[in-house]
């Protein structure tokens, strides 16, 4: 978006804006009326791009009602400045120019009297201005090479899909406030899944209800009707009920149009995040659709992307049921690299995680096309399975139309436990880095899931800050450095052969007594991810934790891939077979990577790369 030009917008964003003399100028372009405590007209006069308006996050939202010439344009909710500014959204007045502009705003803030609404600081605050600012502010906490949003709130990834070498992705997003709110799908680009492009909203809330997660195709054969290779996005429309709804593209993803026959699929219980993809094997589109309350997901097939015919249900009683099932993925890959083909099925549950809240389960089985069968254990029973084990995997879900038969995933990387409250302001959460599912087998007779690192990511990899041959490791740390710029962003690489050693800890630091300690536990074959004194971690009492995943090994070797970024650590165990992703606000960057053993250990192979 275009830089601030205005000196009032520019004191807003400062935060001067309370005491700076720009106030003087505050509410130009706008009339304020106050009807009652809880009502206020704000009448646009001036002619801009945008009106600015001022959040405060403990503040109860406000329903804002646009009305444009007299008819309700648009409703959203944001949280309007009573006491003071936390920061500030735009609202794209563009589109009505020329037109009456009115806001009808009901506030719901408990306000005693006329006063109180009157000194309400959003009145002074809120203007006009051609342009906003949406410059990082968030040097601590930004990740330099995760997705984020420029500004406003995002959980799960949505729509993704692969067109003409771009790599689009469309999330859960709020334009009017770093919390949940206002569901509409934000959408970003890319070409090197490492830099990302921001192009704003894609699919905005209608008469249907705000903009829930959902998937993409591109429908080669014109099923749907919408022409050639048109992008077709179902997403659930959420209101008093959940009812899916389909959009589409003919400009390769950039622009969508809500089809006009919407809802094409609607249920007599709560039913969302549709998944679908084209299935080569029956010649018709199938979908996976989550059946959120009941615990279990509901299959369908269709000839043409709009009337769908309900095959099956999985999952009732099986895996985890702790929470509700969400956000499902359905995919087939081969097993060890070799012919033989299993599908996985991906389940996202909220809570039940195995740390607490939000997590990714999945089920391996076979599919026909319209009816999934897990596969079981020694005892016949489904056993449950976690595809990443830290607390920060959640709404994982796979690009559609991908090159040479990848299937690449990427997850929200929060937690439903604490994501509203993590430390930061101007955007709020950003997605784990991309990785590609692979199926291996293990000698307890079972298929897993494992999630690589992208290829993609080698391309992060800069200058080598530290590294280390053979050596034999002792309970005395041997220490090496993090990279001093970029809040150490980097990627550390290292082959531990632990056989003859009881625990191996690696420990990422600052001299502020900061820490994130990870624990290979040889007998046990586990690693263990501690983050309880890793820097600010107490917004939430659920953040301070310890994970603990299986490293699917069987004679005490380890390889590790550790991506370190300015508020995250993903830990890729055994080629990507074990993972666990884990937020971080450390109080200044990390600077020290240690690694000590019980026991005699070696280390190999060390490299940390400072990312480019
Ligand atoms: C999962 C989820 C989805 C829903 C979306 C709403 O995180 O609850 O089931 O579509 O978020 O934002």
């Amino acid at each position: 978006m275009k830089k601030i030009t205005d000196r009032l917008t520019a004191a807003i964003m400062t935060g001067m804006a309370l005491i700076a003399p720009a106030y003087a100028q505050a509410g130009e372009g706008v009339k304020v009326e106050h009807l009652g405590i809880n009502n206020t007209l704000v009448r646009v006069t001036g002619d801009k791009n945008f009106i600015i308006l001022p959040i405060q996050e403990s503040i109860d939202d406000a329903k804002i009602d646009v009305l444009v010439d007299g008819k309700v344009a648009e409703t959203f909710y944001a949280r309007l400045a009573q006491s003071k500014t936390d920061f500030t959204v735009p609202y794209d007045l563009s589109k009505y120019k020329g037109h009456n502009v009115i806001l009808n705003i009901i506030a719901n803030h408990g306000r005693q009297n006329i006063r109180e609404a009157k000194d309400a600081v959003c009145w002074q605050v809120i203007t006009l201005s051609d342009t906003f600012d949406t410059t990082n502010t968030e040097f601590k906490y930004r990740p330099y090479y995760h997705q984020s949003p420029e500004y406003g709130w995002m959980n799960d990834p949505n729509g993704m899909v692969y067109v003409n070498g771009t790599w689009h992705l469309f999330y859960q997003w709020n334009p009017y406030g770093s919390k949940w709110q206002n569901m509409t799908w934000g959408h970003a680009t890319s070409t090197d899944l490492i830099n990302w492009d921001h192009h704003g909203a894609a699919i905005v809330p209608d008469g249907l209800g705000s903009i829930f997660s959902g998937s993409c195709v591109i429908d080669r054969n014109n099923t749907a009707g919408f022409g050639k290779d048109a992008v077709i996005a179902l997403y659930t429309s959420a209101a008093a009920s959940q009812i899916q709804s389909l959009a589409y593209s003919n400009d390769n993803g950039a622009t969508f149009t809500p089809y006009k026959g919407n809802p094409i699929l609607t249920l007599e219980s709560e039913a969302r995040d549709p998944n679908m993809f084209w299935n080569d094997k029956t010649k018709e589109w199938n979908l996976i659709l989550a059946h959120a309350l009941d615990y279990e997901m509901l299959l369908f097939t269709s000839p043409n992307l709009k009337d769908w015919t309900l095959q099956s249900a999985f999952g009732k009683g099986l895996g985890c049921q702790d929470g509700v099932w969400e956000c499902p993925d359905l995919f087939e890959l081969p097993v060890d690299g070799t012919g033989k083909k299993k599908w996985a099925l991906i389940c996202n549950i909220n809570p039940g995680g195995p740390f607490g809240g939000s997590a990714t389960q999945y089920f391996i089985g076979d599919f026909d096309g319209k009816k999934f069968v897990a596969d079981t254990d020694a005892n016949g029973n489904v056993p449950t399975k976690w595809m990443d084990f830290g607390k920060d995997h959640y709404a994982t879900v796979s690009w559609s139309d991908t090159p040479a038969n990848r299937r690449t995933v990427i997850g929200w990387m929060s937690n439903w436990q604490y994501a509203a409250d993590v430390p930061t302001t101007q955007f709020r959460s950003a997605n784990t880095l991309p990785r590609e599912c692979e199926l291996f087998s293990q000698p307890d007779g079972q298929i897993y899931l494992a999630s690589v690192p992208s290829p993609e990511l080698n391309a992060l990899r800069g200058k080598v800050v530290a590294s280390s041959g053979k050596k034999t490791l002792s309970n005395k740390a041997a220490n090496f450095s993090l990279p001093s710029e970029k809040n150490a962003a980097c990627e550390i690489v290292a082959d531990v052969d632990a056989k003859n050693a009881s625990e191996v800890t690696f420990t990422i630091s600052n001299p502020k007594g900061n820490k994130y300690v990870m624990t290979y536990n040889v007998k046990q074959h586990t690693i263990s991810c501690d983050r309880r004194q890793s820097g600010i971690v107490d917004f939430s009492e659920n953040f301070p934790a310890v994970t603990v995943a299986p490293t699917f090994e069987q004679n005490g070797k380890i390889n590790l891939r550790i991506f370190l970024d300015s508020s995250s650590v993903e830990l890729f165990t055994n080629n990507g077979k074990s993972v666990q992703t884990n937020l971080v606000f450390p109080d200044e960057p990390y600077t020290t990577f240690s690694v000590s053993s019980n026991g005699k250990a070696i280390l190999d192979n060390l490299k940390i790369y400072a990312a480019k």
